[in-house]
């Protein structure tokens, strides 16, 4: 079925979190860097149209900027709680991905396919997304996000494998 039409600006007849688990509003913290400045814009779109609440932390215009300056106000706005999820996207993702998981208790990870955005929430309870914005399509990257809100953690053995994860 059917939740939030974004058919008329993505060309999806439509895009819908998976019902029941999906339809929780969150808060999303959100940043990139220049490279990822342009998906940022698009992934907002989708947020906003999810109807989660989006605290943008930059950056905000394509000159250049550091990727650490903004994965770790996000990571922190995550871990505080400040927010419930964060979404971090430079050219790669690799970087800001780097960084957001040196802040303990952060796990991001870098999803290029709905796969990965799945296993990722699944096994690993992620709470940062993490996109490389030069190597996906806006498309793909609405097919990821999705995966990544409407996914549950499954709990069980995964928490035991994140409990020996070094938080310090
Ligand atoms: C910026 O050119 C680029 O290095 C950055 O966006 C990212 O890919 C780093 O990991």
């Amino acid at each position: 079925m059917c939740g939030t039409n974004l058919s008329l600006s993505r060309g999806w007849s439509c895009i819908s979190a998976s019902e029941g688990v999906g339809d929780e509003i969150m808060k999303v913290a959100i940043g990139c860097d220049h490279g990822g400045l342009n998906l940022k814009v698009s992934v907002k779109e989708l947020l906003n149209a999810l109807g989660h609440e989006v605290e943008d932390f930059g950056c905000h215009t394509p000159d250049s900027c550091d990727y650490p300056d903004i994965a770790v106000p996000v990571a922190n706005a995550v871990v505080s709680g400040q927010a419930d999820r964060g979404i971090l996207i430079c050219g790669t993702g690799i970087g800001i991905g780097i960084a957001a998981n040196k802040i303990a208790g952060i796990r991001a990870a870098l999803c290029h396919d709905t796969f990965s955005a799945h296993a990722c929430r699944e096994h690993n309870d992620a709470n940062i997304l993490v996109m490389p914005g030069r190597f996906i399509s806006t498309e793909e990257a609405d097919m990821i996000l999705t995966e990544f809100f409407s996914t549950q953690f499954e709990g069980g053995r995964h928490q035991n494998r994140i409990d020996k994860i070094p938080v310090k």
